[in-house]
């Protein structure tokens, strides 16, 4: 069955660059959030976002307005009901997430597949808590979604070759290149990323050099976009704790426990970018 209506759960910085992305390949999109601020910005941002894209001539302002004709949001998941498709990207939580994939198990049609953005968390896991584990898997997209070339596709242990192929179809109609994970914890991108980022921000702890030098080596140095510590303050402290918790958890190994810096900022409510507040100052 093709996939036309797509719902996105979770209007954050990851869901509402997804729904962006859907939008604009042609799906019709419904964003949904549970707090109808966030959804509210998420909208926003997107508009905001292709405002740009006219400015910088890279979509017309007819594009722009067909894109957002195909956006609608809602606080309500079960409007579900219609939708051929969903990719979850709320917070990085194995109890929230199963919580909400049983309402989707509940509400969405037979045939529809069940995606989630987790950065790190059991795919299988995901999967049992519904009757349909043969249609849930991981999409884990990268953020900035609009930006970023890479799709990681996860399958679960049950995920069928049927799901896994229309959702590595659909990543190529949203431009992305997918590659194929199986699941680990952390997956592929983030079993590699976060523990250099977590020792970044051991090297801060431990005194080695600052916020801005750390991160000047590993962008001068190592030619990184972004420094480790500018970039966890860009995912949001607290997703890179789940993370190096899921990993801890997951692999048994010290070599993945979590820095006590880390700990300390987010239990301080520094989150990063999003809260104003991480490694750096933002206002
Ligand atoms: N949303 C949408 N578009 C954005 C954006 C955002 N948050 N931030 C930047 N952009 C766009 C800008 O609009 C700009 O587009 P234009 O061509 O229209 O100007 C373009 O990206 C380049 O931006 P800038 O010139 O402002 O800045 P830059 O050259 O430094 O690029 C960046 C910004 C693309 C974010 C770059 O710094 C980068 O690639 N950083 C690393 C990002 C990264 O590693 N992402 C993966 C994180 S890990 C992950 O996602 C997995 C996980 O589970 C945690
Ligand atoms: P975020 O904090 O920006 O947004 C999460 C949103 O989910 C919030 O708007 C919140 O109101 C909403 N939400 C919470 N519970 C909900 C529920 N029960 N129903 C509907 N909405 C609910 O988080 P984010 O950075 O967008 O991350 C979302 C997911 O994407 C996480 O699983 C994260 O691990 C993953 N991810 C994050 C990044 C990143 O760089 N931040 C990259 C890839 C994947």
């Amino acid at each position: 069955m093709a996939i036309k209506k797509v719902m996105v759960i979770g209007a954050g910085q990851m869901g509402s660059g997804i729904a962006q992305v859907c939008a604009q390949s042609g799906y019709e999109v419904l964003l949904n959030d549970v707090n109808r601020e966030a959804l509210q910005k998420g909208m926003q941002n997107i508009e905001k976002l292709l405002t740009r894209s006219v400015d910088k001539e890279r979509i017309s302002e007819q594009e722009k307005s067909e894109t957002m004709n195909r956006l609608n949001s809602t606080t309500d998941i079960q409007e579900v009901k219609n939708c051929d498709m969903t990719i979850e990207a709320i917070v990085e939580n194995m109890d929230v997430k199963t919580k909400v994939f049983r309402q989707l198990d509940e509400h969405a049609p037979e045939h529809a597949i069940l995606a989630t953005n987790t950065s790190s968390l059991p795919i299988t896991e995901i999967a049992a808590s519904t009757n349909r584990a043969e249609q849930v898997i991981g999409m884990h997209f990268m953020n900035p979604v609009p930006v970023m070339k890479l799709v990681e596709v996860i399958r679960g242990l049950q995920t069928s070759d049927e799901t896994y192929g229309a959702v590595a179809d659909m990543a190529k109609k949203l431009s992305k290149t997918s590659v194929e994970v199986n699941d680990y914890p952390g997956f592929a991108a983030n079993r590699i990323l976060m523990p250099m980022i977590n020792e970044a921000i051991f090297a801060l702890h431990e005194g080695v050099a600052s916020v801005e030098d750390i991160d000047t080596v590993m962008k001068l140095g190592m030619n990184h976009p972004m420094g480790p510590l500018t970039l966890a303050d860009f995912i949001g402290l607290d997703t890179c704790l789940y993370i190096m918790e899921v990993l801890h958890e997951g692999f048994g190994d010290s070599k993945y426990r979590p820095c006590p810096l880390l700990r300390k900022y987010v239990n301080a409510g520094w989150h990063g970018k999003k809260s104003g507040r991480g490694f750096y100052q933002y206002s």
